[in-house]
């Protein structure tokens, strides 16, 4: 047998153990969960609730953390920099796929800088107004934005967020343009909605429902095709004052490119049991949503669909002349 130096062979002996248990025991500590948002905006509801559960089924804290700016890309440049060990994941939509097409200096791939968890909901967004404003339909608003000629305002959560990408389809589609005012998330935009401080906004409905329902904000229509069960009295702009519009913002779970087999396999299994819990179910149903279905909460589809969707917006934006930087 060969002989090791003392040093050496207690380094060695040391190393060994700890670091197959420290994998095999993942997580052995609080998992952070980066929101590239404000706190209090959809992206924050839908990120609380699913690492709430995955909290149970990990058996650790998972630890939200605010990050928002710059459209997500802050808190996503956080994500693909952060050490690759399962303890850091973000969870975020839409706006990851439309990043490329409208930041030319994006500081990561959103395809090959991460694992892809996997997928978590799909969430409706409606068409709100402050509430004194008089327009009664979703007609009528869009009247009223086009006789402002160009001095209605629209909050939204920075460029290429979901907010900003429904208000961009709404003016390319009606012609009418609008003025921008920008937020680190909607959480807070909508504070300022409620205000009055600026006119219209195209949100999601995890963060508009109540308001609507409760009276403290207008709600005109949803911009999915199918009508959105908590909110029965908004029509489609489909059906009726936009034919042929459809957007809506899908969430999904990434981590820093390269964590190890058995922690992902882990985050990937505590996701899936979450989009199963009946409380994240009841509570996204109340906000006019639903889990995605199992076979597509996983790593492999989300990658295949968020190509997709990085090849689809992009030449979106490109045709409407759009950049974020
Ligand atoms: C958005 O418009 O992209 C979102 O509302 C961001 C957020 O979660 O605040």
């Amino acid at each position: 047998m060969g002989y090791l130096p003392h040093a050496l062979l207690v380094g060695a002996l040391a190393f060994a153990p700890v670091a197959v248990s420290a994998q095999s025991t993942f997580p052995t500590k609080s998992v952070t969960l980066i929101v590239p948002a404000a706190a209090g905006g959809p992206t924050d509801t839908v990120a609380r609730l699913i690492g709430e559960s995955m909290s149970r089924t990990l058996g650790q804290t998972v630890v939200v953390e605010n990050y928002g700016g710059a459209g997500g890309t802050l808190g996503m440049g956080r994500v693909a920099k952060a050490a690759p060990d399962g303890y850091t994941v973000a969870v975020w939509h839409i706006a990851h796929a439309t990043a490329p097409a409208l930041y030319d200096k994006l500081p990561y791939d959103v395809v090959n800088d991460f694992d892809h968890i996997g997928r978590i909901t799909d969430v409706p967004m409606t068409l709100v107004s402050k509430n004194d404003l008089t327009a009664k339909t979703a007609k009528d608003l869009l009247d009223w934005i086009a006789a402002q000629k160009g001095k209605a305002t629209y909050g939204h959560a920075g460029v290429g967020s979901a907010s900003h990408l429904c208000a961009l389809i709404l003016m390319n589609e009606t012609k009418a343009q609008m003025t921008g005012v920008g937020y680190r998330g909607t959480g807070p935009a909508m504070n300022d909605l409620l205000g009055g401080q600026f006119d219209v906004m195209c949100d999601q409905t995890t963060n508009t429902t109540n308001h609507i329902k409760e009276g403290r904000i207008k709600g005109y229509a949803v911009t999915t095709k199918a009508k959105v069960s908590s909110l029965p009295d908004l029509p489609t702009l489909d059906s009726g004052a936009l034919p042929g519009f459809e957007v809506s913002a899908w969430h999904a779970m990434w981590a820093p490119k390269g964590v190890p087999k058995e922690a992902t396999d882990k985050l990937v299994n505590a996701l899936q049991v979450a989009l199963k819990d009946a409380k994240v179910i009841d509570r996204l149903d109340s906000l006019g949503t639903a889990p995605v279905d199992q076979s597509i909460a996983n790593p492999a589809a989300l990658k295949s669909y968020l190509t997709a969707e990085v090849q689809r917006w992009g030449t979106v934006i490109k045709a409407a002349g759009v950049k974020g930087n």
